[in-house]
């Protein structure tokens, strides 16, 4: 969910953090997965480096256990940023760094995320494709083009506990949009990741739900 903001308005955030002296953190944990239209300035590209700490991941692009990311920062927020990170845990993955370090130099990451992002554009489409013939139309599929998770809504009114019921007969493992909203909605669905299995998986788990989200719809 969320939007992509225009550059107009990226560039007014900007002016307020300066005008603030406000420090935008820019989470960007997985822009390497962009499947169509121009790749997207980061908005620590277009600050010249004074207001935006910029964190990057290679738990998408490599995988989460290997607790590897780093950050751009300003240089006014580099004593305070290495002070809350001695707090934390002072050492860094030296060996994991270098390896990935070299999987960089000589192109094999690169070749690897391109790789990764057609595989990541099949599975989306299995997916969503698989949810809207399941569930007969229950669901209505919002297909990204950035990313690694899309969202499957439920028509309106349905209410939470039916999400609930149908997420666990399909035995997924999925959040709720009603889970995570701060205001009132009155539709639910399903946020679900389609990378890191196997295509025939992530199409047996996607019809399964696309049934009992069918189901729960026609029980009323
Ligand atoms: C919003 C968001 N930011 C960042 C990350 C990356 O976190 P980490 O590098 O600790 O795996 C994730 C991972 O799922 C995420 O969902």
């Amino acid at each position: 969910m969320g939007v992509t903001m225009t550059m107009p308005r990226r560039v007014a955030l900007l002016e307020w953090a300066r005008a603030e002296k406000a420090w935008i953190l820019e989470d960007d944990y997985d822009s390497e997965f962009r499947y169509a239209g121009p790749p997207l300035t980061a908005l620590a590209g277009i600050d010249g480096g004074d207001r935006v700490i910029y964190i990057g991941t290679f738990s998408k692009t490599l995988f989460p256990s290997l607790r590897l990311a780093y950050i751009v920062m300003p240089i006014a927020a580099r004593a305070a940023i290495l002070a809350a990170r001695a707090t934390l845990d002072r050492f860094t993955p030296v060996m994991m760094e270098k390896a990935v370090a070299e999987l960089m130099a000589d192109s094999t990451f690169s070749a690897h995320i391109r790789r990764v992002r057609k595989r990541c554009v099949a599975a989306r489409d299995v997916v969503a494709n698989t949810l809207v013939r399941a569930s007969k139309g229950a669901l209505r599929v919002e297909v990204p083009t950035q990313g690694l998770h899309l969202t499957a809504m439920l028509p309106r009114g349905v209410p939470a506990a039916a999400a609930d019921r149908a997420r666990s007969a399909a035995n997924v493992v999925a959040s709720l949009i009603s889970e995570a909203r701060i205001g009132r909605g009155d539709s639910d669905g399903f946020v679900l990741g389609f990378a890191g299995h196997a295509l025939a998986n992530l199409e047996e788990a996607a019809a399964r739900l696309g049934r009992s989200a069918r189901q729960v719809v026609d029980e009323g």
